[in-house]
């Protein structure tokens, strides 16, 4: 049975409630964040915290816990979740307010949730064939680098792509590839690797860094730069990555096929990289 957690209680996932009244209910009015854990260990919590931070400051919810009551607790709920691998959710909202008003109730202290979901288990690297993609407009708001619980658009472009069999949306705005509807995207060119920089555009994603982390410190040549949709498609390798899917190599996008339809050599040789990454996590060599 899976635990979770409420404003300061453990109890079973499937007997925990919130009101109607509260403001990620209502308004979708709170953020979050996925957290993956290997061998029991919180994958980049600091990095996780950060974030999560810099997104309650952005939309004026207070922090409900200091950094190290963050930690205990979540280490407490993996630890009730049997550790191992999964992957942690947590969100805080802006509370529960006695009445319906977009403006902020007064008063009101953030509702603090988080629970554990199964991550997919890992799979042979030579069993990888690659994902495939389509690219949509980005519909949506001018703030993507918070991570917010709104996410009615993500969710329309997910399941565009999923409806056109596809796994993931890339979304395309003013000609330039962004990120992915719950991924952020790189690029291969001419052994080149490039990524979009951070910004309000996109989410600055905790798998992206490390990424980049692996690139530089591997002397993998990389820059931060806009990628054009037809540098997208004409790109040798697309990669996409994110908490759950790591780091997945597209090999078609729309009708075009990428990288001759396998996983590329860079992939091959990051994915190796990460994958020692998450090894030395588990042995506690990492964080
Ligand atoms: N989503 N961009 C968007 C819009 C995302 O939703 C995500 C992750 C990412 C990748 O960020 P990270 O590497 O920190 O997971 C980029 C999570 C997994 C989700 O919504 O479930």
């Amino acid at each position: 049975m899976s635990t979770a957690y409420l404003n300061g209680v453990f109890q079973p996932l499937s007997e925990t409630r919130v009101s109607v009244m509260d403001r990620g209910f209502l308004f979708g009015d709170g953020v979050y964040e996925v957290i993956p854990v290997y061998g029991g260990r919180l994958f980049r919590l600091t990095h996780h915290l950060t974030r999560l931070c810099n997104s309650l400051d952005a939309v004026r919810i207070g922090n409900p816990l200091s950094t190290a009551a963050w930690e205990t607790m979540l280490n407490d709920l993996v630890i009730r979740n049997n550790g191992g691998d999964q992957a942690v959710y947590l969100q805080v909202t802006r509370g529960v307010a006695p009445k319906r008003d977009h403006a902020f109730p007064e008063n009101t202290s953030p509702t603090l949730f988080a629970m554990s979901t199964p991550l997919a288990a890992s799979v042979e690297l030579d069993s990888i064939i690659g994902t495939t993609a389509i690219t949509l407009p980005d519909i949506r708001w001018k703030l993507c680098n918070i991570k917010a619980i709104t996410l009615l658009p993500n969710v329309l472009l997910r399941q565009q792509a999923i409806d056109s069999d596809g796994a993931e949306a890339i979304l395309i705005k003013d000609g330039f590839a962004i990120e992915g509807a719950a991924s952020n995207i790189f690029i291969v060119r001419n052994g080149l690797l490039i990524t979009p920089p951070n910004g309000p555009a996109l989410l600055p994603g905790i798998t992206r860094d490390l990424v980049i982390e692996l690139a530089a410190s591997h002397a993998i040549p990389f820059r931060e730069a806009d990628i054009s949709e037809e540098e997208l498609f004409s790109a040798d390798e697309v990669w996409l990555t994110s908490s759950t899917r790591e780091i997945s190599p597209v090999i078609r996008l729309d009708d075009s096929i990428i990288s001759g339809g396998v996983p590329g050599p860079l992939w091959r040789r990051m994915i190796s990289l990460y994958q020692d990454y998450k090894i030395a996590l588990r042995k506690g060599d990492a964080s």
